[in-house]
């Protein structure tokens, strides 16, 4: 049984074949009668609606669950919670906060399990970062630099995954005490990457053709928010910043965007800014990883 934690659960080839369905004018119908649990222990504006309009597309049924509501070791233990779901649905996709939950969820090996955000991974964003690399620069992204400005979390490792897997190279700029693990390097080495880090922004930006940003605050760090506010406060992506950039470079960003913190409004709204077309392939990615998930 298949299941999409991080990335790396996908082979480059069903990477490639997950890219190809989702950028796929036809639709599939590959979810009729079929349902797909979708569990949120965090808030969510695209990952939520993205998924639910996706497995309407493939003649599924997609349910909102609040985690609240099915109490992961509050009610009954996460193991029984997935085991309960695995009798109606097809799929769990969940968003929580501990990546353990997921793989406790996996370990029950009922039904496959879709990471929609953990504290450790995003695999489900970085679908839509790369098709949006491919609408802008062609399928193969090979060679292309990204420069990710800001915190290595959960977005900037499935990317940075991805990315290596095809052959793109990656930049970061983070404060010295905020460097990725060496488990994150070697994760990312082992998927093909060689990430360079810097603690400039403007060296790491420096004839990129895509820039990248994300909050520098996640989803369940708030109590570290002051701080990190602080030790980000040199890393904001302005047009400065973009100004480094190759000239034709693009700007992205996962979304929700906090203005004047990780980017300045005059790059969120700029000419160079895919984050509209980046949120949409949101849909398009759940579709084509589910579509390829359910023919496993
Ligand atoms: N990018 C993303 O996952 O957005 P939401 O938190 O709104 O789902
Ligand atoms: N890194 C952010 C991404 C939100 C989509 C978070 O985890 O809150």
């Amino acid at each position: 049984m298949r299941h999409l934690l991080e990335i790396d659960d996908l082979s480059t080839d069903e990477l490639k074949d997950v890219l190809a369905r989702s950028a796929a004018a036809s639709l599939d119908r590959s979810l009729t009668g079929k349902g797909v649990a979708l569990v949120f222990e965090k808030p969510s504006a695209r990952t939520r609606n993205s998924c639910e309009m996706a497995v309407y597309q493939l003649g599924g049924l997609g349910v909102y669950i609040q985690g609240m509501e099915l109490g992961f070791d509050v009610r009954e233990t996460t193991e029984d919670i997935g085991r309960t779901l695995a009798g109606y649905y097809d799929i769990v996709c969940a968003r929580v906060f501990k990546h353990s939950t997921l793989e406790r969820l996996v370990s029950t090996d009922s039904v496959p399990i879709v990471n929609l955000l953990s504290d450790a991974a995003h695999p489900m964003q970085a679908l839509a970062d790369i098709l949006t690399l491919q609408q802008e620069f062609g399928a193969d992204i090979s060679g292309k630099t990204i420069a990710y400005v800001g915190d290595p979390n959960n977005v900037w490792r499935s990317l940075s995954i991805a990315a290596g897997m095809l052959g793109a190279n990656l930049r970061l700029a983070a404060p010295a005490g905020h460097k990725p693990s060496d488990e994150d390097l070697a994760r990312i080495a082992a998927a093909g990457g060689d990430p360079i880090i810097s603690h400039s922004p403007q060296e790491a930006v420096d004839g990129a053709d895509a820039v990248y940003t994300d909050v520098w605050v996640s989803m369940g760090e708030e109590g570290d928010a002051e701080a990190k506010k602080e030790a980000f406060s040199r890393f904001t992506v302005t047009n400065d910043v973009m100004a480094a950039a190759d000239s034709g470079a693009i700007f992205m960003h996962c979304l929700p965007a906090h203005r004047g913190e990780e980017v300045a409004s005059e790059v969120a709204d700029g000419p160079a800014s895919r984050i509209w077309p980046q949120a949409e392939n949101r849909m398009h990615t759940a579709r084509g990883l589910l579509s390829w998930l359910i023919e496993q």
